[in-house]
C-alpha cells in the first residue's frame, strides 16, 4: 500500500506511523526524522534544514522533494511505504503524484488525522523524543518511560526538540493551515482522504486507522 499520512503538527502521526507500518509491513518515511538524522549527523543538508525548522517554517522544496524521493527509492519503499510530514504543501503533492506517475504507480489512501488544537498542544508540550533515533516518541504524562529520561526502546537519552517551544508551536500550527491543509481538498479530489480522529488512546487510533484503511482497500 502507498500512503500519505496528513495532520497537524502534535497529532501523532509518528506514534500510529510506527504501527501502521509494522502492521502493514512498509517502511514509514517521515521528512521530519530524516532531517533530524541530517541535523544529528551535521551534514550539510543537516545546518539548512536546521534553521527553517527552528522557526517552524518549511524547509525548501528543492532540498525536501529530492530528499524524499531518493528514500522513496530504497529497494525497501518498491512496493509500498507510509509517508508521514511529507507532502506538506501543494507544489510537494504534485510533484509526488508526477514521480508516481513516472513509476506507473498510484497512492491508496490519505489519512487525515483529526485532533483539536488545545489536545495538539498539550501533545506537544509532553512529548519527550530518543537522541539516538527520533522515532522512539515519549510522553511525560500520555506514554511515560520507565525510568525518566530514558528510552524504553534503546536506552538513549530522551529530550524535548528544539522547535517544540511554544512560540515555534504557534508557528507551525500557522504553515499547517495556511500550506498544508491545502493538500486535503487537493487529495479529496482524486477521492483519496479517509478522516479519521485521532482522540483517545494511541491503540484506538491505531484500530480506527486501520479500519479505515481495510474499507479503502
Ligand atoms: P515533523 O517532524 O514532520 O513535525 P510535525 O508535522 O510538526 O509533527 P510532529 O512530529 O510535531 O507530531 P506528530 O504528529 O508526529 O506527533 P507524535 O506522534 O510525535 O516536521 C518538523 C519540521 O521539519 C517542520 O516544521 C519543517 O520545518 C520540517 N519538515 C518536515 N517535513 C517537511 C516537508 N515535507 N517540507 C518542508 N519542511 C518539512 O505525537 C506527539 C506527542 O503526543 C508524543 O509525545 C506522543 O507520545 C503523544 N501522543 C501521540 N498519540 C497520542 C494519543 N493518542 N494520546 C495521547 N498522546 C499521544
Ligand atoms: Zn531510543
Amino acid at each position: 500500500m502507498r500512503i500519505v499520512l496528513v495532520g497537524p503538527p502534535g497529532a501523532g502521526k509518528g506514534t500510529q506511523a510506527a504501527y501502521l507500518a509494522k502492521n502493514l509491513s512498509i517502511p514509514h518515511i517521515s521528512t521530519g526524522d530524516l532531517f533530524r538524522a541530517n541535523i544529528s549527523r551535521q551534514t550539510e543538508l543537516g545546518k539548512l534544514a536546521k534553521s527553517y525548522m527552528d522557526a517552524g517554517n518549511l524547509v525548501p522544496d528543492e532540498v525536501t522533494i529530492g530528499m524524499a524521493r531518493d528514500r522513496m527509492e530504497q529497494p525497501d519503499a518498491v512496493n509500498g511505504f507510509l509517508l508521514d510530514g511529507f507532502p506538506r504543501n501543494v507544489s510537494q503533492a504534485e510533484a509526488l503524484d508526477q514521480a508516481l506517475k513516472a513509476d506507473a504507480v498510484e497512492l491508496d489512501a490519505v489519512l487525515d488525522l483529526e485532533v483539536p488544537e488545545d489536545e495538539v498542544v498539550k501533545r506537544i508540550a509532553g512529548r519527550r523524543i530518543c537522541r539516538r533515533d527520533s522515532s522512539h516518541v515519549f510522553h511525560v504524562v500520555y506514554s511515560p518511560a520507565k525510568k525518566e529520561g530514558v528510552c524504553d526502546a534503546c536506552g538513549g537519552e530522551l529530550y524535548q526538540r528544539d522547535d517544540d517551544s511554544e512560540e515555534t508551536v504557534r508557528r507551525r500550527l500557522e504553515v499547517y493551515h495556511t500550506q498544508t491543509e491545502p493538500i486535503i481538498d487537493y487529495y479529496r479530489a482524486q477521492g483519496l482522504v479517509v478522516t479519521i480522529s485521532a482522540l483517545g488512546k494511541v491503540e484506538e487510533v491505531t484500530r480506527r486507522a486501520m479500519d479505515a484503511l481495510k474499507r479503502e482497500d
